[in-house]
């Protein structure tokens, strides 16, 4: 039985064993997917462990995904560009790096939720990893421009460097939000509401117009500050991220197992349980 996992830290309340075990389950594939934990400094040594032990695959998420980019051999376009991995695949003896993160959203917006995300003015919140990973996503998707703002405004102008598409990608400031206009999407791809004891989320409320979708690309407990901000502030959609779990979960069976999975029913599921 091939062996799969997720790797983070922490990991126990990871929803990817449940999600790939559906899968392989609705397609018939035998496989073994578990959680690992992996504190960074130990992650190169877990990471070669599992290999050794017959591993094929990992998912790759907090705080290790510019780790596993470092130690791939080599790397999908989309991964060298958001500089961040968060799907390993073993092949000829080494680590090969993917970032579905980015298709995942789009696919969740567009697929799931039926929005057209062309032609929209887009404010992306956060410049880490996780912002790196779909900025180009939702370039690629057809966004009208990409505004960043990041709390550290350095982190931003290197994100919109990299992205090499100056004019439509821009960044901006915090403090200057409230004179940036309206935005049809905002993107909260930050991690301020990830750990205990987080606050409320503000930005001014210019930022929305009737059309204004909010997204947060994280899920549960993290995405309520967010979200509640978009709501209070009149957003006509809000969207939490475990749709898009879900479907980068399923980019990822697909490049391992070759079948795509049928996303709809494990994302009702998990939903039931994560209103
Ligand atoms: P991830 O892989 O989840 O993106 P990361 O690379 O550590 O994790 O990035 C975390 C992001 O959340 C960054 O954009 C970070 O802003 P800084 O670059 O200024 O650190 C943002 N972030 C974290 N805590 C925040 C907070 N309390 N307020 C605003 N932004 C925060």
């Amino acid at each position: 039985e091939a062996r799969y996992a997720v790797f983070g830290h922490p990991i126990a309340h990871s929803l990817s064993p449940r999600i790939h075990a559906a899968f392989a389950r609705q397609t018939g594939i035998a496989l073994q997917y578990t959680a690992i934990d992996a504190p960074p400094e130990a992650f190169a040594d877990i990471l070669a462990a599992f290999a050794a032990g017959g591993g094929r695959g990992g998912n790759v998420t907090m705080p290790l995904k510019e780790q596993a980019h470092a130690l791939c051999a080599s790397l999908t376009p989309r991964a060298r560009a958001a500089q961040a991995v968060n799907t390993l695949t073993w092949r000829d003896g080494q680590w090969h790096g993917d970032n579905t993160d980015g298709a995942g959203l789009v696919r969740d917006l567009t697929g799931r939720h039926g929005l057209d995300l062309r032609g929209r003015r887009t404010l992306l919140l956060g410049a880490g990893g996780a912002a790196r990973g779909v900025a180009g996503a939702l370039l690629e998707a057809g966004v009208l421009e990409l505004a960043v703002v990041n709390r550290t405004a350095a982190r931003a102008d290197a994100l919109v460097d990299a992205l090499g598409q100056p004019g439509r990608a821009y960044s901006r400031y915090w403090d200057d939000l409230a004179n940036q206009g309206d935005f049809e999407l905002i993107v909260n791809a930050t991690s301020a509401a990830r750990g205990t004891g987080a606050g409320a989320f503000n930005a001014p409320i210019t930022l929305v117009n009737s059309r204004t979708v909010a997204v947060d690309i994280n899920y549960g407990e993290a995405a309520i500050p967010f979200l509640a901000w978009a709501r209070a502030a009149g957003c006509l959609r809000v969207v939490d991220g475990l749709g898009m779990l879900v479907e980068q979960a399923a980019e990822a069976f697909e490049a391992w197992h070759g079948v795509r999975p049928d996303t709809q029913p494990v994302y009702e599921e998990l939903r039931a349980q994560h209103a």
